[in-house]
């Protein structure tokens, strides 16, 4: 079981899904009333809620986070819904509106590693993940309607997962922390279903808040901060190439790079490669065998360009992202080698047609780039892109304009407000 089975699963529908809600479109009510009713036709009666939660790009902090380093990502307006409701009966419901349309049904103690593939391991796993950690929680019908594109590099495994958890949260009174409903759901992804992640895209998924992004420290996620992101105040936008393709290495590829840093971590005897400064990189480098070199250069030099882009932004500077943007993508196409030809004539082409800064996103092996642009110069940088994949002869690539939203949330029935006596 690996992603590429998820992807596979619910390929079909992502032609039609992908642009919904684009810049961030209302969500509330309105939104959470088609899960709602597709759920009442499947289940019969209502459900005791509707959750959203939202697939991420992220600015820059990659292959980071399982160094225990620094992320920077925005969660995207596009969310996974998930109308759901708790069963006394120990039974496990699932189905999902990009699926085949059965429903899989489980139960709740005959959940193991292994025992579930397709999409259903990613829901199935987080509620495994809830029991392991001892939490009292039973079985529920589950019904999920995903706006975020599949296989494009914008975590839609990551939304199915926490949309899970925050819903088992509420249903169970589990009372968790963003942090912890996180990694319950990296847990489900590393043992359940099996790809050793780090906690960016669950992080980003749960904590991020509209209008920023957020400052992952992989090492103690509960002490991330949010970095206000005002593209439109600045100026700005943030545009999301999808290249349309998912070359299948990356899974063994992932795992063999995420080996390779804990290796050269044990070799300096370091906890992890977060615990190298930029000053001791070049000692380092030194001492390491040939093939660690680019690895650990990408790592340490990345972890720096997190906190560069941080002190950027903080100053209120979003436009001086651009440089940061490009040295991260040459760093990942050079050193760390997860970029492939798709993703490198895509940020190429948006600077050269006047991005301020371009770079790939995600775990890499293609997925989607994030270029920065003007405001006004989209159509500009778009088109350029769009041309230079026909020009080599590569489908056409999946442009939308990103603004940064908010984490996991339900949406129905809407939290109540505070009342007058509350603090505020
Ligand atoms: C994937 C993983 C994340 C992270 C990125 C690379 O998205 O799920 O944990 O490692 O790749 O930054």
């Amino acid at each position: 079981m690996n992603r590429t089975d998820q992807r596979d699963d619910r390929a079909n529908a992502e032609d039609t899904r992908f642009g919904v809600g684009v810049e961030g479109d209302g969500e509330g009510d309105g939104r959470a009333g088609r899960p709602a009713d597709t759920f009442r036709q499947l289940f019969g009666g209502a459900p005791d809620g509707v959750w959203a939660a939202p697939g991420r790009v992220n600015l820059i902090g990659e292959h980071t986070d399982y160094n225990d380093g620094f992320a920077l990502p925005i969660a995207l307006p596009q969310t996974t819904l998930l109308a759901a409701r708790a069963r006394t009966d120990g039974l496990l419901r699932l189905h999902s509106a990009q699926g085949d349309h059965r429903i899989t049904e489980l139960t709740v103690a005959g959940l193991a590693p292994g025992a579930v593939t397709g999409w259903a391991a990613y829901p199935a796993g987080v509620v495994w993940a809830l029991t392991e950690a001892g939490h009292p929680v039973g079985g529920a019908d589950l019904h999920f309607d995903s706006a975020v594109p599949v296989g494009a590099g914008l975590s839609s495994s990551a939304a199915l997962e926490c949309a899970v958890a925050v819903a088992y949260d509420a249903l169970y009174g589990l009372e968790l922390t963003g942090p912890e409903l996180a990694r319950t759901a990296q847990r489900a992804e590393n043992a359940f279903v099996g790809v050793p992640c780090g906690i960016m895209d669950q992080m980003a998924s749960v904590c991020c808040t509209a209008g920023a992004a957020l400052h992952l420290d992989a090492r103690t996620p509960e002490h991330h901060g949010q970095v206000p992101f005002d593209l439109r105040g600045q100026g700005l936008r943030l545009l999301v190439i999808d290249t349309r393709v998912s070359h299948d290495l990356g899974d063994g590829a992932y795992a063999a790079l995420r080996a390779g840093c804990e290796r050269a971590a044990a070799l300096l005897g370091l906890p992890a490669l977060r615990d190298l400064p930029a000053e001791g990189l070049p000692g380092a480098l030194r001492a390491l065998p040939g093939e660690l070199v680019p690895l650990v250069r990408h790592v340490v030099t990345e972890n720096a360009r997190v906190t560069e882009a941080v002190s950027r932004l903080r100053e209120g500077d979003a436009a001086a992202l651009g440089p940061i943007l490009a040295e991260g993508h040459a760093s990942l196409r050079d050193d760390y080698r997860v970029s492939c030809p798709e993703t490198d004539l895509a940020a190429a082409a948006a600077q050269d047609a006047g991005a301020l800064g371009a770079r790939m996103t995600g775990g890499g092996f293609g997925g989607s780039v994030i270029a920065l642009v003007r405001a006004g110069a989209e159509d500009a940088v778009g088109g350029a892109v769009t041309a230079a994949f026909e020009a080599a002869g590569y489908r056409a690539p999946r442009i939308l304009s990103a603004v940064p939203a908010a984490g996991a949330r339900r949406l129905w029935p809407s939290p109540a407000p505070p009342s007058p006596e509350s603090p505020s």
